[in-house]
């Protein structure tokens, strides 16, 4: 599913590339959709103003900041929460397949439930971005029941750019939905989006 990642320095030397960093935030929860269903963890994207699932972050000028510097900007202006990313929370880099002059670098950052409660409270309110750049956060549902309700039904949305793959990625990668799981909700998103 991850295909095509450079390392950070390799991502970092492309000559005329932009960039772009974003991140998953994440934490493990005992709660219980509609008390029988676990929901497992909870996971940060945001519904964009374009209309696009995507997750948080933004374009970073590595000539200006570094990377995790420019991505603590970007959460700061679309969260309005204060969140130092370092480069230990990097997953992988890659170009972005609609625009080989894109370089992706994707992060995450695993979380108490509560901060990731702050987090939510803080993007409804005092970000700048909210409202404009940022339409709301949302939370991934990783369960599926009857009918494809749940993850198969999220995955059918429209997502920008390759981030649907860094989801999936993290949703392996992280062990937050068993393989079999996501393979299902995948054929399943399928024949919804056809
Ligand atoms: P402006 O301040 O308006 O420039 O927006 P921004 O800096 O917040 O940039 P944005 O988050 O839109 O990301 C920059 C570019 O990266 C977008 O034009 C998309 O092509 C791409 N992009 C946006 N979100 C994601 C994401 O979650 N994953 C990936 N892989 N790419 C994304
Ligand atoms: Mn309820
Ligand atoms: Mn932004
Ligand atoms: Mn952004
Ligand atoms: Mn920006
Ligand atoms: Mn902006």
């Amino acid at each position: 599913m991850a295909s095509g990642t450079l390392s950070r320095q390799d991502a970092l030397s492309c000559v005329g590339c932009r960039h772009a960093c974003h991140i998953l935030l994440y934490a493990d929860t005992e709660a219980q959709l509609f008390e029988e269903t676990p929901i497992r963890h909870i996971l940060l994207m945001q519904m964009r103003f374009d209309g696009l699932l995507g997750f948080p972050g933004g374009f970073v000028d590595p000539s200006v900041e570094t990377l995790e510097d420019g991505l603590s900007r970007e959460l700061w202006e679309e969260l309005g929460f204060s969140l130092s990313v370092t480069v230990d929370d990097h997953v992988n880099s890659c170009h972005t397949p609609s625009s080989s002059q894109l370089v992706a670098h994707f992060y995450a950052r695993k979380m108490e439930e509560r901060e990731i409660r702050e987090v939510e409270k803080a993007a409804a309110t005092t970000a700048t971005d909210h409202g404009h750049e940022v339409m709301g956060m949302v939370r991934v549902p990783l369960y599926t029941l009857k009918g494809g309700r749940g993850l198969p039904n999220f995955l059918s949305h429209s997502f920008i750019g390759n981030c649907r793959c860094q989801l999936e990625d993290a949703l392996l990668r992280f062990g937050l939905v068993p393989r079999e799981e996501l393979e299902m909700a995948l054929q399943q998103a399928e024949q919804r989006r056809s």
